[in-house]
């Protein structure tokens, strides 16, 4: 069985484009033949929305055994029966939009609570960490995609934090303006300590490093939202200092060169918004898919063939 790559998308500040990015980098991994989970971690659910949309659904109209809350809602029932397996249907929970990019969206609407509030009926301890592992254990979801990508929320929780162990990258995406960018090594120190503390020291180390596998590498940062005409280089020179001091490691880097962020801005243009909501593409963000793809390892989106070449 081969595996996906799975990606993992946050930052701790609100509104720096995760969702927007991540939605937008699936459509154009799909568009080149990639085949694509994006898993929706946020109790908000904007990303379900955007999906769900593409459909003509709301997220009134899921079913229970329809979204992300069904997986560690049935975690917690059939916790109290240590001896009882229960396997989730994966084609009931994936959904697929008419571009052809998959989800499972989370639900605000689901019986027993939303994602944040499933988040706090999970006790703080290594097996409590375990619902997504296990389901895509036992499911083996990772046959069916080459990639997939978690949209996280702007927050931390035992969801967020099984969803990053069992990453193999992740990315960040920030605004440069010097609140938001003080955020971004903060961001790396605090997902590097969970790695750290429930794989490599504690108690369980040596089982979760066997189930969640190597600690998630930093493919790099993004810059979003950015105005026209605002001179931000300063921002950015402190930024690439500081996570440069901190000893921080991204796969953009060279033997060379430390390198952090990706070549590509993406700029703050009503139509990406726009287009966005309605589930469309925008071009703006083919590049940096295609430097996603290179930062990994894999071969960049084939370049359309234009009249005359
Ligand atoms: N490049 C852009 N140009 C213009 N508007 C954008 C752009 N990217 C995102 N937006 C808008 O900015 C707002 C925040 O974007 P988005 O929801 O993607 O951020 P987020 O980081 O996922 O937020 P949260 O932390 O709340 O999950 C949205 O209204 C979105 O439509
Ligand atoms: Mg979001």
């Amino acid at each position: 069985m081969t595996r996906s790559k799975k990606i993992f998308v946050g930052n701790y500040k609100g509104g720096v484009g995760k969702t927007t990015s991540i939605y937008q980098i699936a459509l154009h991994m799909v568009e080149s033949g990639k085949r694509v989970l994006l898993i929706d971690l946020d109790p908000q659910c904007s990303l379900s929305e955007i999906c769900l949309s593409r459909l003509k659904m709301n997220l009134q109209d899921l079913q229970p055994n329809e979204s992300l809350n069904y997986v560690y809602d049935m975690w917690y029932e059939v916790k109290q029966f240590p001896n009882l397996h229960v396997q989730i249907d994966k084609k009931t929970l994936i959904k697929q939009t008419d571009d052809g990019v998959h989800f499972i969206p989370s639900n605000m609407f689901y019986p027993n609570g939303g994602l944040d509030d499933l988040a706090t009926k999970l006790r703080d301890d290594f097996y409590d960490l375990l619902p997504l592992q296990q389901f895509f254990q036992s499911s083996q979801i990772e046959g069916d995609f080459d990639y997939i990508l978690f949209d996280c929320p702007p927050s931390n929780n035992m969801i967020t934090q099984g969803a990053f162990l069992l990453s193999d990258y992740y990315l960040i995406p920030t605004i440069i303006q010097t609140m938001s960018v003080r955020g971004v090594v903060h961001y790396v120190r605090t997902v590097e300590s969970i790695y750290a503390t429930k794989c490599e020291q504690g108690n369980h180390s040596t089982v979760a490093k066997l189930l969640f596998g190597a600690k998630p590498e930093l493919l790099g940062v993004f810059e979003t939202l950015k105005k026209r005409g605002v001179n931000n280089d300063t921002v950015m020179n402190e930024l690439h200092a500081d996570l440069e001091k901190s000893k921080v490691k991204s796969k953009l880097s060279t033997a060379t060169e430390e390198k952090f962020l990706f070549d590509t801005i993406i700029y703050n243009y009503e139509n990406i918004a726009r287009l966005t909501a309605d589930g469309l593409k925008c071009s703006e963000y083919v590049e940096l898919t295609n430097e996603i793809l290179v930062c990994m390892g894999d071969k960049p989106i084939r370049k359309y063939a234009v009249l005359g070449d």
